[in-house]
C-alpha cells in the first residue's frame, strides 16, 4: 500500500474522489490517504476529510518565506511518511525543499494541458479561446510552475459547450477518473 499525503487549498473535489477510489474503488488496496494537508485552515475538502477518519493538517503561509513554510510541512509530514505528496489543487508553487525531498514523488493535476497552458485559470483559458477541445494533465512536480515531466493526459471535448460552468464541469469529470487511474498505474508500475 503505497501511503499518500494530499494537498489541496479549497474545494477538494479531485482529493475526494481519490478518497472514495481508496475505500472502495481503484485505489482500495493500493493506496492509503494519511493526510490531507491544505494552506487553509477553512478549506472545505478538510471537512470532509475528518468526517472520513482521514487526519487533516493546515498551515497558513501568510508572510512567510516559500522555503520556509515548506521546510515545515516536511515537520509535519514527517508524522504520517507518506510515500507520495499528490497535489489536488493545491494553489502553491513547492521550494526545492519540498521537491528534493519528494524527488518523482509528488504528482499534481493540471486543467489543461502543461504545454500549452501553464497556472491558474485553464478552464478559462480553453473557454475564452473557444478550443474545440482541451487537455487534463497529470504530471510529477518540480520547482517550476507546471513544467514536471506529463504522466498521463486525457482529452475533454468542448464541442458545444454553452458556458464556462459547462467546460468546468466537462473537465472535472474527466479529472476525477484520471487522478486516481493515473496513480493506480504508476503505484502498480
Ligand atoms: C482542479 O481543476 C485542478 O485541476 C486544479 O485546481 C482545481 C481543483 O479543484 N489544479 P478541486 O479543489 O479538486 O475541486
Amino acid at each position: 500500500m503505497k501511503k499518500i499525503a494530499i494537498f489541496i487549498s479549497g474545494r477538494g473535489s479531485n482529493m475526494k474522489a481519490i478518497v472514495e477510489q481508496c475505500q472502495s474503488g481503484i485505489l482500495s488496496g493500493i493506496a492509503e490517504p494519511v493526510l490531507v494537508f491544505s494552506d487553509h485552515s477553512d478549506a472545505a475538502g478538510l471537512k470532509y476529510a475528518s468526517e472520513q477518519g482521514i487526519a487533516t493538517a493546515s498551515l497558513e503561509s501568510k508572510g512567510m518565506k516559500r522555503a520556509d513554510y515548506d521546510r515545515l510541512v516536511l515537520e509535519i509530514l514527517a508524522a504520517y511518511s507518506p510515500d507520495y505528496i499528490v497535489l489536488a489543487g493545491y494553489m502553491r508553487i513547492l521550494s526545492p525543499v519540498l521537491v528534493n525531498a519528494f524527488p518523482k514523488r509528488i504528482i499534481n493535476i493540471h486543467p489543461a494541458d502543461t504545454t500549452a497552458h501553464q497556472g491558474l485559470h485553464g478552464y478559462e483559458w480553453a473557454w475564452e479561446n473557444k478550443l474545440p477541445e482541451t487537455k487534463v494533465t497529470v504530471h510529477f512536480v518540480d520547482e517550476g510552475l507546471d513544467t514536471g515531466s506529463i504522466i498521463a493526459q486525457e482529452i475533454v471535448d468542448l464541442h458545444g459547450a454553452t458556458s464556462l460552468e459547462d467546460v468546468e464541469t466537462r473537465g472535472l469529470a474527466i479529472e476525477h477518473r484520471l487522478y486516481s487511474k493515473t496513480l493506480k498505474e504508476l503505484f502498480e508500475s
